[in-house]
């Protein structure tokens, strides 16, 4: 292995001398002290460098060095109560790896157009460092829970045919000698295949959507898990979504609670998470909408057949101070797929999973329909290619069994964890209406 230590482990290094390769993430001096704050990743260290210990070249040297300049720091690991990791470096020796200057991003306030072009850099800084760490707990968190509970990873692919989730949010790519192909809005439909095949499978990867909204929800290209279950119904996947989201709420807590300190989230509303999640009908969420603008707290009354707003996503979710499920949309405002209430026709099995705090839908999904005279009727009705979707009739055709599934945005869910205003910040690049750069 490499002769280095990260700055993660130092606490249980007291005495030992250590090598720490890295970056200057801050510094300032005094008479024959220098400190250099230095970050390796894992986390960050102060480094005092006394003039004493080092050769003049290496104390001026260091005295100047740029932030973001790269180094290796050679010395010893000091307990140090007032040292947030409890430890700091008594340096014997610095090489500087590559001396930076004018680094863009300093610690005076910058634009949020000027950080998101300097996104390559801005993911240095400790809460953007703090969010992706996050990111990656709640995706290890999610394929965990997945793997532990006998689904089999099968992805999907990201050229497709034709549309998953409606015709306007498209990307069209030429794909060969005049032929078209769009990047998937979601798996779903091949997860259908995936789990006839594996009765329990997930899919877990990028996802794109020509969405026009500039809202800070919205991303053109995000990352999506999506399960899928052989002989399931409506009620399963809420206690599979349930499952899913307490179990990344704790992994969260467990394991990134230094991160979720420097993002100031109020971890009071992640601890009291628990189940059950409150399940109601798409007529009761109508109602409660309904009394919101009638006692002042909603601006527009909400009509029965509409499509929630953010503001209503939101009122929703207040009162219960929980995630909610809300089931049985209107059809009419659902894709092509779902199957229906046998009672009430015009009603969808589908199921949104609505997060606290304003943060809006994080899980879409329901029951599919398994009936191939209907989806043909629907395939029409919605304006697809019937000649797509022949390959997805097949399911139906053969081995057709109730089947339901969900998708869970991971941008929405890391946004909510952290509790961060916009979900641009929760992916390392975003992908936006007008962001394409870097
Ligand atoms: O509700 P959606 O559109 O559902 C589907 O795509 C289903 N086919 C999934 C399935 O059943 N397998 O999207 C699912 C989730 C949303 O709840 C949200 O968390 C996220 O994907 N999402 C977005 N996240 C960021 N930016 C966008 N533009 C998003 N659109 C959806
Ligand atoms: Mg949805």
């Amino acid at each position: 292995m490499m002769d280095q230590t990260y700055v993660e482990d130092l606490s249980g290094m007291i005495g030992e001398d250590v090598v720490l390769k890295g970056w200057l993430y801050n510094s300032r001096s005094s008479g024959k002290l220098v400190f250099l704050q230095l970050r390796d990743g894992t986390g960050i260290v102060q480094c005092v460098v006394f003039k004493g210990n080092v050769d003049d070249d290496t104390f001026e040297q260091a005295k100047s060095l740029g932030q973001e300049s790269s180094l290796i720091v050679r010395g010893k690991v000091k307990e140090d109560a007032r040292s947030p990791i409890g430890v700091e470096i008594d340096v014997t020796g610095v090489d500087i790896v590559q001396a930076a200057a004018d680094y863009p991003i300093t610690p005076k306030e910058h634009g949020t157009e000027f950080l998101m072009d300097h996104r390559h850099l801005w993911i240095r800084s400790k809460k953007q460092h703090a969010v992706l760490r996050v990111r990656h707990t709640v995706i290890k968190a999610t394929r965990d829970y997945f793997d532990d509970n006998g689904f089999i990873l099968a992805d999907t692919p990201i050229f497709t045919p034709a549309a998953c989730e409606g015709t306007t949010t498209l990307f069209e790519v030429d794909y060969f000698e005049d032929n078209k192909a769009y990047l998937t809005q979601s798996g779903q439909l091949y997860n259908e295949a995936t789990a006839a095949a594996f009765g329990k499978s997930y899919a877990f990867g990028p996802t794109f959507r020509a969405e026009k909204s500039k809202t800070r929800r919205h991303l053109t290209e995000f990352w999506m898990v999506e399960p899928e279950v052989a002989y399931a119904h409506l009620e399963d996947m809420m206690d599979l979504g349930e499952g899913l989201i307490l179990a990344i709420v704790s992994r969260v807590l467990e394991e990134r609670k230094e991160e979720l300190e420097t993002l100031e989230r109020d971890v009071s509303k992640l601890e009291s998470i628990a189940s059950p999640f409150p399940r109601i009908h798409y007529d009761e969420a109508v109602n409660m909408l309904r009394k919101g603008h009638e006692d002042g707290e909603l601006e527009n009354l909400f009509e029965w057949g509409g499509d929630f707003g953010a503001p209503d996503e939101t009122y929703l979710s207040q009162q219960f101070g929980k995630p909610v499920f809300v089931h049985h949309f209107p059809a009419a405002i659902k894709a092509f797929y779902f199957e229906r209430d046998r009672e009430r026709p015009e009603l969808a099995l589908g199921v949104d999973l609505l997060a606290p705090e304003g943060y809006g839908e994080i899980i879409g999904g329901g029951e599919r329909a398994t009936d191939i005279e209907f989806l043909e009727k629907q395939i029409e009705e919605h304006g697809l290619p019937k000649e797509s979707f022949e390959w997805y009739l097949d399911l139906r055709r053969f081995g057709s069994v109730p089947h339901a599934g969900f998708g869970m945005g991971i941008e929405r869910c890391t946004a909510w964890m952290c509790g961060i205003e916009h979900i641009r910040e929760t992916i390392p690049f975003p992908r936006m209406l007008y962001r394409l750069r870097p």
